[in-house]
């Protein structure tokens, strides 16, 4: 049986996603709170780049944006509330605990009409081909354990014309900061973890897949062997984090 990484564990491919799930079962409602603490408000300021990205509409002209691994639905809000009224959003994603915060979510901010949650796993996401104007898939990308079959299943899902955006977290080069990087990710991400959402091991987790998903040039030969085209990237904060983009065409 092919194997694959859970963080620095090699484990069976087929078990990678229950141990995921895990995972994100643990974090769901801390998920949100977590991610201003840990990375101080910065997931803030990526996520803005991916909403201007996509770039919705601001008029009535309809708009469908999907979001893979959309999780508690930030994505999602963001790019209704930068786009006009025809434009909507689905977040989709494999865990029932962060559809569920990210529906109550919606229903608080009034946005409950404009964002659908739909349980589904990036690998057979259950849409027809050419439905969707933009994909966004943020930080999620590196969780789905046969990254070349979700990315191929985007790619169908998009209209000709569409792009897909992934955010994801990247390899720190700025000499010192890389060095700072790491102190914080293996020391105090785990220990913040444990201190508010009461457990590391989650925690641990994420800063190892961070190390062990494919450098940037890497992940863009994976997206132009799914097929998209027109493929490019551009870093951020020192290469924390990367934002990739191409073209159904
Ligand atoms: C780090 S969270 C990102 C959530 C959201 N995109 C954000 O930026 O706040 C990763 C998400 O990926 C989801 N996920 C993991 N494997 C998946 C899969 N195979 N299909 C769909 N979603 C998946 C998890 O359930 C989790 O909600």
């Amino acid at each position: 049986m092919s194997e694959t990484h859970f963080g620095y564990r090699q484990v069976p491919l087929d078990e990678k996603q229950a141990l995921v799930d895990d995972v994100f079962h643990k974090v769901a409602r801390r998920y949100d709170l977590m991610n201003d603490l840990m990375s101080a408000g910065l997931h803030r300021v990526w996520k803005d780049a991916l909403v201007t990205a996509i770039n919705p509409p601001k008029g009535d002209q309809e708009f469908a944006l999907l979001d893979v691994a959309g999780g508690t639905g930030d994505i999602s809000f963001r790019t209704v509330t930068a786009g006009g009224f025809g434009t909507r959003a689905t977040v989709a994603d494999i865990n029932a605990e962060m559809l569920a915060v990210g529906r109550q979510r919606a229903v608080e901010r009034g946005l409950d009409h404009a964002v659908t949650f739909v349980d589904a796993n990036a690998e057979s996401l259950p849409f027809a081909d050419k439905q969707f104007d933009a994909v966004s898939i943020a930080f999620g990308i590196r969780n789905v354990p046969r990254i070349d079959v979700a990315l191929k299943d985007m790619h169908r899902t998009l209209k000709f014309g569409g792009r897909l955006l992934c955010l994801e977290f990247s390899n720190v080069d700025v000499p010192g900061l890389d060095a700072l990087y790491e102190l914080y990710s293996f020391n105090l991400v785990p220990a913040m973890g444990r201190a508010v959402a009461g457990d590391a091991e989650p925690y641990q987790y994420l800063v190892e897949s961070i190390r062990r998903f494919p450098k940037p040039n890497a992940f863009a030969d994976m997206m132009r062997d799914a097929g998209f085209a027109r493929v490019s990237h551009r870093v951020m904060t020192g290469g924390i984090v990367a934002l990739h983009s191409g073209w159904r065409l």
